[in-house]
């Protein structure tokens, strides 16, 4: 048993020993190493839904996409739980993250920096196929912080290039999380800050409710992953490119150790979401804003706006605060935001720490069409000479 359990996961229960989380290894490892021998575990034994009655709940294939979108959803479903069957193909590739043509080999889920956002509601499965894609150099898996058990899944997704994996996780908290990579180690902190890292939302079956518990729906929706990079420098100050991705690992490594990230942005790269790449809304629609950050506090506002319903700490059983300026979104955490916009114009979605924001890329534009108010907001006298008065 140990030498299975060793041959399985043997770099993983070292990091887990390293960082004095032993035990936690051999609670996941025996879980497991029971799920892939098709026994029932005894320690489950609260779960009363059997697989065969599993098996014959109806699956829906959920096509991912690209951030800032989200995959096509209903806001309210019945009580039928569902399977949400997914596919994330992990893929390393060499991404430009800003305007100057700086570098980095990627490590993505999806293709994309953040990975797309999985939709699932409450009580649903979401059955994720993990794919390793063969063209890649490292070793990778997958946490759910959605998910209960083994690491969130971490302890049972470790795939190798050209190797995928099939785990299964029940849908039991209503909110929106993190997922992200966690091979083990020094590995954790270089995949996750190389963009790997995505969303997950947990509806509650019947929809959002408001402060006032009035169902609140929302007309659009956007996922704003916000990325720290820590991108060497040569001794110019030029920052470094490499070959393959993994060949920066140990300068990247240094530069985290200073905590001083080198790029803050949204979306993969400076400006994703400025310009062409700009969020779209229209006056009288609600926009659902998901925003998430997997290591490193941020601190969302909307200028010119307001977070009208800010589930700031992510779980939707909670009461979401209102009018809210600017909230917070703890490092490894996702939160969401409400605002039903009233008044058209370009909007800047900032983090605001200013620096992040300006300095190193931390902003997204919402352009909003409609008519003007002007009991909201008007210009009574357009900028002139200082008067007498
Ligand atoms: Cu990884
Ligand atoms: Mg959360």
């Amino acid at each position: 048993m140990t030498a299975i359990l060793n041959k399985a996961f043997g770099s993983r229960r070292g990091f887990l020993k390293t960082t004095g989380l032993a035990s936690l290894a051999t609670l996941a490892s025996a879980g497991a190493v029971k799920a892939s021998e098709g026994e029932a575990a005894p320690e489950m034994t609260v779960n009363t839904v059997t697989a065969a009655e599993i098996a014959k709940l109806p699956r829906v294939k959920q096509k991912l996409v690209e951030p800032p979108f989200l995959p096509e959803h209903e806001q309210v479903v019945d009580a039928q739980s569902r399977v949400i069957e997914v596919t994330l193909p992990i893929i390393e590739k060499k991404m430009q993250i800003d305007g100057e043509g700086t570098e980095i080999w990627a490590l993505t889920f999806g293709g994309s920096v953040p990975g797309p956002m999985i939709v699932a509601h409450e009580g649903d499965y979401v059955e994720v196929t993990l794919q390793n894609l063969p063209s890649n150099v490292m070793e990778h898996n997958i946490d759910f912080h959605s998910a209960t058990g083994a690491l969130g899944g971490g302890a049972i997704t470790k795939v190798m290039p050209g190797e995928q994996v099939v785990m299964r996780w029940k849908a039991t908290k209503p909110g929106v999380f993190v997922y992200h990579c966690a091979p083990g180690d020094v590995m954790i902190p270089y995949h996750v800050l190389h963009g790997m890292s995505g969303a997950v939302m947990v509806l509650p079956r019947n929809g959002l409710k408001d402060a006032h518990g009035k169902p609140y729906r929302y007309d659009r929706a956007y996922f704003i992953g916000e990325q720290d990079y820590y991108i060497p420098r040569d001794e110019n100050g030029t920052y470094k490119t490499y070959e393959n991705a993994g060949d920066d690992m140990a300068d990247s490594l240094d530069v985290m150790r200073t905590l001083i990230p080198t790029h803050e942005v949204f979306n993969g790269k400076v400006g994703a979401l400025t310009g062409e790449g700009a969020m779209k809304a229209k006056v009288g629609e609600t926009v659902l804003f998901i925003h998430a950050q997997a290591t490193r506090d941020t601190r969302p506002h909307l200028i010119g706006g307001h977070g009208d319903q800010v589930w700031e700490a992510g779980s939707f059983n909670d009461k979401p605060d209102t009018n809210l300026e600017t909230w917070l979104i703890r490092g490894g955490s996702a939160g969401a935001m409400g605002y039903t916009f009233q008044q058209p114009g370009i909007y800047a979605y900032v983090n605001h720490n200013l620096i992040e924001a300006v300095l190193l890329g931390a902003t997204a534009h919402v352009v909003v069409e409609g008519d003007w108010n002007d009991d909201l907001m008007t210009q009574v006298q357009k900028p002139g000479p200082i008067q007498a008065t």
